[in-house]
């Protein structure tokens, strides 16, 4: 059998690779890899083939940066050139991007089969581009790999046939577990100038935290305060760099109170810096699993998870944007007061084993 696996934005890579590695295994797949172009940055793209041991993609679509419409249909023009030529059985899209939706639906409509390897994940909030993504490519899916059972109570809400549902655990979690002994080895902590002291790791990306300037300049604020007690090490996507910029302010942007401004990290340095954080200030969605899994306390900077059972069962706390409540709730965490969690099941480093188990099952 012949699958066109798809990658577009950074958590993409992270979530492709245990699958592509499993799919290697078996001489009856012939797997292939496009990567859509919408992050294309070394330190966004090129690195995370480096530290994942990815091999380098079959196709390049090179789509770029534009407003959702003129991405997502870039991603479907060239995308459908791409099945016409291959004629896979069965396209693979990971996660909730552009890329994600855009693949699925060119295959959709050429009557290929898609599978969705995070499916059912729902923050219920229609603002969020991610969310709209999520919805659509459910419905649009053949095989429905799901992380938790919430996401099996979304998708069978929305009328998606128990048939098509397969709670495999998660792929994030197997990325991490084989970059694990490579993560411990890394020297980010010294090169960035941390020593052995506690410190804090944040990251800010989402569109509803950056892009308004109050709220943006309100979040940085309270990391300002919380620097006063520990240091914050910040690695900056470039969404956040230019909206960090525009806010012409001298006070944000270089290093100073005790926050560290990094370029966006590789895998293995990352994770390195993940792994020792005594508190994880985030509004990414792979990150509050990866800090449930490795049992750090994370405060999310947003209202909704779409990940609940990080919050239910693991170490993640929701905060919202408002200042004085991150302040409270990292100085709390960073006294010692904080909930300890427990590992969901099936996050045990064996997802893709499951997923591309099933796809033999269905195809091979
Ligand atoms: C995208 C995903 C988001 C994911 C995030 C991870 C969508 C709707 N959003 O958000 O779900 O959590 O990736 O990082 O698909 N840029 C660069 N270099 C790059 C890539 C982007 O400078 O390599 C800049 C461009 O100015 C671009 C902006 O970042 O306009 C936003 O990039 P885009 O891919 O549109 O969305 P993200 O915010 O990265």
């Amino acid at each position: 059998m012949k699958v066109v696996n798809v990658v577009g934005a950074r958590p993409n890579f992270m979530k492709i690779a245990p699958i592509i590695r499993e799919m290697n295994r078996f001489p009856a797949i012939q797997s292939l890899l496009v990567h859509t172009g919408q992050h294309y940055d070394f330190e966004m793209s090129q690195t995370f083939f480096q530290d994942l041991d990815l091999p380098m993609p079959d196709f390049h679509l090179d789509v770029g940066s534009g407003s959702h419409a003129v991405q997502t249909a870039r991603v479907m023009m060239t995308f459908e050139d791409v099945l016409e030529r291959e004629k896979p059985d069965l396209v693979l899209v990971v996660g909730d991007v552009n890329s994600t939706l855009a693949c699925a639906l060119v295959a959709s409509k050429l009557c290929i089969p898609v599978a969705h390897v995070e499916a059912g994940l729902r923050s219920f909030d229609r603002t969020m581009p991610e969310e709209v993504n999520r919805l659509l490519t459910d419905q649009l899916s053949d095989l429905l790999f799901v992380t938790s059972p919430d996401a099996v109570d979304n998708l069978l809400r929305e009328g998606i046939a128990k048939e098509k549902i397969h709670s495999v655990g998660n792929v994030m979690i197997d990325s991490l577990c084989v970059c694990k002994e490579k993560a411990l080895a890394s020297n980010a902590r010294a090169r960035l100038g941390l020593g052995g002291e506690p410190y804090v790791l944040l990251t800010l990306h989402r569109p509803s935290n950056v892009d308004d300037p109050v709220i943006l300049r309100n979040i940085l604020q309270s990391i300002q305060q919380i620097s006063r007690r520990a240091k914050v090490l910040f690695p900056v996507h470039p969404r956040t760099a230019a909206r960090v910029r525009s806010l012409s302010d001298p006070e944000f942007g270089s290093d100073s109170n005790g926050i560290i401004f990094t370029n966006p990290l590789g895998r293995i340095d990352f994770l390195n810096l993940l792994m020792a954080a005594s508190l994880v200030l985030t509004d990414s969605g792979g990150i509050q699993e990866e800090t449930t899994f490795l049992q750090i306390p994370c405060l999310t900077l947003r209202d909704n998870t779409e990940r609940p059972v990080t919050v239910s069962l693991g170490t993640n706390c929701l905060v919202g944007t408002d200042p004085e409540k991150i302040v409270q709730s990292a100085i709390q965490v960073l006294s010692g007061e904080w909930k300890h969690g427990r590992i969901p099941d099936l996050w045990d480093g064996h997802a893709a084993e499951r997923i591309v188990q099933i796809v033999r099952a269905a195809f091979c």
